[in-house]
């Protein structure tokens, strides 16, 4: 039988790679987006190399989009075998100066949207009786630091309901998987937004968080990585909980098992901005 995959934030980066690679993989990929207009480049690789793949409009913010998307892909193939909840931004500010607005508007695409994705499409897959959700996390999802905030609150949202998640749907033989990437060279960097509001307070730390995390994503793990820890995740019998990609990543969290909190914080900060 057939299977299907539904992908969000196919537009660019891990979202457009994993999009192909599932596609390479035989999966009927709908691969969705807010932008219709950002869908040439990832149709045609699709039509030259004949890939059962499909671009459909998704804002995962929206709750009519997110309904009609799925609706389509149940009236054209009845079914979802994975879903990969992958859109997402970031933004640069520290606690005090992202404001609750733009805190919310964080959460609004990198967490309720997931939960929101999950609500449509976890009853199909209940139906089904099996079904793989792929939450794209971050290692800032296992890692606070200074002046990503909403982002790094957002990402371990993201762990906590994942792992609830696992206990909840695993009986109906869904398995939810995190994906912890490092720095990816994607647009994510180039698309953060700032906060509004900026003071000196925080002007000194700001400037060397941001140049240092910059500067590791010059030398990022390519996005195609992502995708193919995800195709192996799938291949998996029993797939992990967690898997980590890139370098960086694996090297934070051996970090963080092997330090206690202070020692860890220390460490982070010398990585990060050399204190
Ligand atoms: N790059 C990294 O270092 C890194 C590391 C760890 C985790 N991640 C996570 O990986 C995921 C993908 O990021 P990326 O690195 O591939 O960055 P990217 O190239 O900027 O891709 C982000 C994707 O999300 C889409 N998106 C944003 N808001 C959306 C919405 N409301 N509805 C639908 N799509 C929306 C974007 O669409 P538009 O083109 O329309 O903006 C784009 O397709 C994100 O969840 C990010 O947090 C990234």
């Amino acid at each position: 039988m057939e299977k299907v995959a539904l992908v969000t934030g196919s537009s660019s980066g891990i979202g457009y790679e994993t999009s192909l690679a599932l596609a390479r993989e035989g999966y009927f990929t709908y691969a969705t987006m807010r932008d219709l207009k950002k869908e040439a480049v990832i149709k045609k690789i699709a039509e030259e190399e004949n890939l059962p793949l499909k671009v459909i409009e998704l804002d995962v913010d929206n709750d009519d989009s997110v309904q009609n998307a799925v609706k389509t892909i149940i009236e054209e193939k009845q079914r979802i075998d994975v879903l990969v909840n992958n859109a997402g931004w970031g933004i640069w500010g520290t606690a005090e100066n992202i404001s609750i607005e733009e805190f919310r508007a964080q959460f609004e695409t990198n967490f309720f949207s997931v939960v929101r994705m999950i609500q449509k499409v976890a009853p199909i897959m209940r139906k089904q009786g099996t079904g793989d959700i792929v939450n794209i996390s971050s290692i800032a999802g296992r890692i606070g630091f200074p002046v990503s905030t909403a982002y790094i609150s957002s990402k371990f949202a993201i762990e906590g309901l994942s792992e609830s998640l696992r206990y909840e749907l695993g009986p109906f033989g869904i398995d939810v998987i995190i994906i912890e990437p490092g720095v990816i060279k994607t647009n994510f960097f180039d698309s953060m937004k700032t906060a509004k509001k900026a003071d000196d307070v925080y002007k000194e730390i700001t400037e060397k968080v941001i140049s240092g995390v910059k500067m590791m994503a010059e030398m990022g793990t390519p996005p195609k990585e992502v995708a193919n820890v995800i195709i192996k995740s799938l291949k998996e019998e029993k797939p992990l909980p967690r898997y980590v990609v890139g370098n960086d990543a694996a090297m934070f969290l051996e970090a963080k098992k092997m330090k206690t909190d202070i020692e860890f914080e220390n460490y982070l900060k010398k990585e990060l901005y050399g204190e």
